[in-house]
């Protein structure tokens, strides 16, 4: 498995996302209709992003290759996610930066 982190550079990915500016809105957008309050991964929050799922940690800080969540996003494990197909390079890339950076609540 290759992790092209530096693939797109940095001119339109930020280094060091922001949780709530540049993480939560994409699992807003792409994730919460499914991944809410039923179950599983719940990503309405800093709190239960990190904590919550049916096989846990789904994410790991500072270890994309071992976080689930980057793992079902890249479609290497299981079913993709989310189910209608893979995100943008971009927003993959900006989820990625967040968790190599520590998955910080920042
Ligand atoms: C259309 C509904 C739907 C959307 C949208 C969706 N998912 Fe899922 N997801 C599911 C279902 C159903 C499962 C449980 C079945 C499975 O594991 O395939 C799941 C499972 C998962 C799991 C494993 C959770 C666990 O508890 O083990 C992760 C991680 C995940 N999704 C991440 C995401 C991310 C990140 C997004 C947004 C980028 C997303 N999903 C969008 C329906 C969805």
């Amino acid at each position: 498995m290759v992790w092209q982190v530096e693939k797109l550079g940095t001119d339109c990915v930020p280094v060091n996302p922001s949780f709530a500016s540049g993480v939560i809105p994409i699992f807003h957008d792409d994730c919460s209709a499914c991944h809410e309050a039923s179950g599983g991964w719940d990503a309405s929050s800093y709190q239960t992003v990190m904590t919550s799922g049916n096989h846990t940690p789904v994410i790991v800080a500072a270890d994309v290759p071992n976080s689930l969540l980057m793992q079902r996003m890249s479609g290497n494990l299981g079913a993709i996610m989310p189910p209608t197909g893979k995100l943008s390079d971009i927003e993959i890339q900006t989820i990625m930066n967040w968790i190599n950076m520590g998955a910080q609540e920042n």
